[in-house]
């Protein structure tokens, strides 16, 4: 969750590390810290509750890092341990201040370790679990130790996933990073002359594309123009310097007020990269050569689980629906954090499909260690290359929304059904469960959805007087849907939550009269997900059920329906499209809502109260 980024080169190291910072803070944004080596004995370290005070602050005091080299390491943070403080902002340093310490993970006997160090002395200056490695390290280093073997040692000190990356004042030009478990990636940056250390990629790729990954377990120690891996006890290892595919593109809202705006109204393209290079229009097939399995593999799978958190888990009960109804295989959706603590039945004849936009979130990636562990057959839909799901996973199917700041997901989620929607055609494809002209059809349904897509999002300002007139007063919502419009009308209530801070909740329509019906009143207006199809007389009986009780209704329903205009409140439109379509649509007036609201309320949609993008602790 946390970010941290650190630089050893010629250049002044401040300037690199906050703007890198900048790059970092959809992981955490509570508050931030910089620490920089300036030849003078100590670490300069500058805190701040937020990446502009800390610039501002950087700014004032003129801090470069300006000594040969220069080097410095800097941190965002989303707070675990102890408040939202600068005391408790990284980096967190050693009494004498001549260790710097930036950290990302949890560690988990920290407790224990406290009180260990407080009894030999050490007087703690923060409440985080951070701190207790500054203070482990300052002793390995004080035993005479190097920082590599100092950091070393600390690391196999702590239980738990974390990241960390240490600095010595009486080291110059010396920065070590570790890895241990799924804390959130260590990417090196490789330079002429410099090298860098960070959470993501992209805060590296300003300055080069070459790239090592930290594995668990691996430690790498950077100086201007030399980097050396090994492994915990100090065995070197090899290795391989990679290339990245992306590049550096500064985040740019162009004319929209927030990213959030920006990313909504990229979706019917972003949609489009999700289908380039699998979908063939013409023949109308659909190919995932990332998918590496023969066909008897395939028809070996007798149980299909897709796993993920939060929106990407909404995405995987939709992929599940369609799989199941597609291949004939049995199909579930599991919440990841409940899924790695179960006693599953897997085997080799289950398939394990991972949606994880990140790669990173902790639940989801001991998942599917747990499946690997099992020798399940595993997939990962994912959209930031390179990072841990697609270490673990048999093959990887990116999603290709490009990176997204807002850190509430929009079109990610909307690439992961694609994703999903393409993957359940090519199964059953390849099982023979699916006639080709069905498929056929099933693929000319998706050719139109980037059409529709920006035919929904043209109407959005219909979402916006509705938000500032019927939903900026509102505390509590209800989003009812059915069949695969259940995980849409539970992501649209998350949506809700996030943005504008209101309670909704998110229901199959048919468990509405066993509980939720007794909140229906004036007070919680209903959205209700009820498009043209199989289910719509049923969606009509709860819209009537909530009206009966005083309940406001804002309904989703097909351009054309008569019925609707004179029974919900309030509606919006949908186009006419298939069946497995039309949940995709559903999501586009949704989210608009959510963020109109938000913006109406005077709050910021693109970085939510307490919120991180990547959740990399459980
Ligand atoms: C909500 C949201 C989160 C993520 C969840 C999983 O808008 O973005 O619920 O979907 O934290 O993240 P990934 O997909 O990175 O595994």
């Amino acid at each position: 969750m946390c970010g941290i980024i650190a630089y050893a080169g010629p250049k002044p190291a401040a300037p690199i590390l906050v703007s890198g910072l900048r790059t970092l803070e959809y992981r955490g944004y509570d508050s931030a810290g910089i620490g920089v080596q300036n030849g003078s004995g100590v670490i300069t370290v500058t805190r701040a509750l937020g990446v502009d005070q800390l610039a501002d602050a950087v700014a004032a005091q003129d801090i470069n890092g300006e000594s040969a080299p220069n080097v410095g390491i800097a941190h965002t943070r989303w707070a675990t341990h102890g408040g939202v403080t600068i005391p408790n902002a990284h980096p967190h340093t050693s009494a004498d201040g001549r260790v710097a310490v930036v950290h990302n993970g949890i560690v988990e006997n920290y407790m224990e370790l406290r009180t260990e160090l407080v009894d030999s002395g050490v007087e703690f200056t923060s409440e985080t679990d951070s701190e207790v490695i500054a203070h482990l390290v300052s002793r390995c280093v004080e035993a005479g130790e190097t920082l590599a073997t100092a950091v070393r040692c600390a690391a196999r000190r702590l239980h738990g996933a974390s990241s960390f990356v240490a600095t010595f004042a009486d080291q110059p030009g010396v920065i070590v990073g570790v890895r241990l478990g799924n804390a959130g990636g260590i990417v090196v940056g490789i330079g002429d002359g410099f090298h860098l250390l960070a959470s993501d990629v992209l805060a590296i790729l300003p300055h080069t594309d070459r790239v090592v990954y930290l594995r668990s377990g691996e430690v790498a120690s950077i100086e201007p123009s030399r980097v050396e891996f090994t492994d915990l006890l100090g065995e070197p290892l090899d290795r391989p310097v990679f290339k990245t595919g992306r590049s550096f593109e500064a985040a740019a809202k162009g004319e929209h007020p927030h990213f959030m705006a920006k990313e909504i109204a990229e979706q019917s393209e972003t949609v489009s990269s999700a289908m380039r290079r699998r979908v063939d229009f013409e023949s109308g097939t659909i190919d995932l050569p990332e998918i590496p399995y023969t066909d008897d593999e395939i028809r070996s799978i007798d149980r299909v689980i897709v796993s993920g958190m939060g929106t990407s888990l909404h995405s995987c009960m939709y992929g599940a629906q369609m799989i199941e109804a597609l291949t004939g295989i049995p199909a579930q959706a599991e919440n990841a954090s409940e899924l790695r603590y179960r006693n599953t039945a897997l085997n080799e004849r289950t398939l394990v499909i991972s949606v994880t936009q990140s790669g990173e979130t902790a639940d989801t990636l001991a998942a599917m260690e747990l499946a690997s562990a099992a020798g399940s057959k595993q997939l990962v839909l994912v959209e930031a290359e390179g990072t841990q799901a697609t270490l673990v996973a048999d093959g990887t199917l990116y999603l290709g929304a490009g990176q997204e700041i807002g850190v509430a997901s929009t079109k990610t989620m909307m690439c992961s059904l694609v994703v999903l929607y393409q993957l359940a055609v090519y199964l059953g494809t390849r099982r023979d469960r699916l006639a080709a002209q069905r498929a056929s059809d099933l693929v000319s349904d998706l050719s139109r959805l980037p059409g529709l897509i920006a035919e929904m999002i043209e109407d959005g300002g219909r979402c916006e007087k509705l938000a500032k007139e019927k939903l900026v007063d509102k505390r509590h919502l209800l989003y009812l849907g059915r069949g695969a419009l259940h995980p849409m009308a539970m992501e649209g209530a998350l949506k809700m939550k996030e943005l504008a801070y209101l309670h909704a909740e998110g229901y199959p329509a048919g468990e509405m009269k066993h509980g939720p019906i007794a909140l229906i009143s004036e007070e919680m207006p209903t959205v209700a997900l009820a498009p043209q199809g199989a289910l719509y007389d049923k969606m009509v009986g709860n819209i009537h059920e909530v009206k009966a009780r005083g309940g406001e209704v804002i309904a989703l329903a097909t351009r054309g329906d008569e019925i609707m205009p004179g029974l919900a409140d309030e509606v919006l439109w949908l186009p006419v499209a298939s069946q497995w379509i039309v949940p995709m649509l559903t999501l586009v007036p949704m989210q608009q809502l959510a963020y109109h609201t938000s913006v109406a309320l005077g709050l910021d949609p693109d970085k939510p109260r307490n919120l991180a993008k990547s959740v990399t602790v459980e």
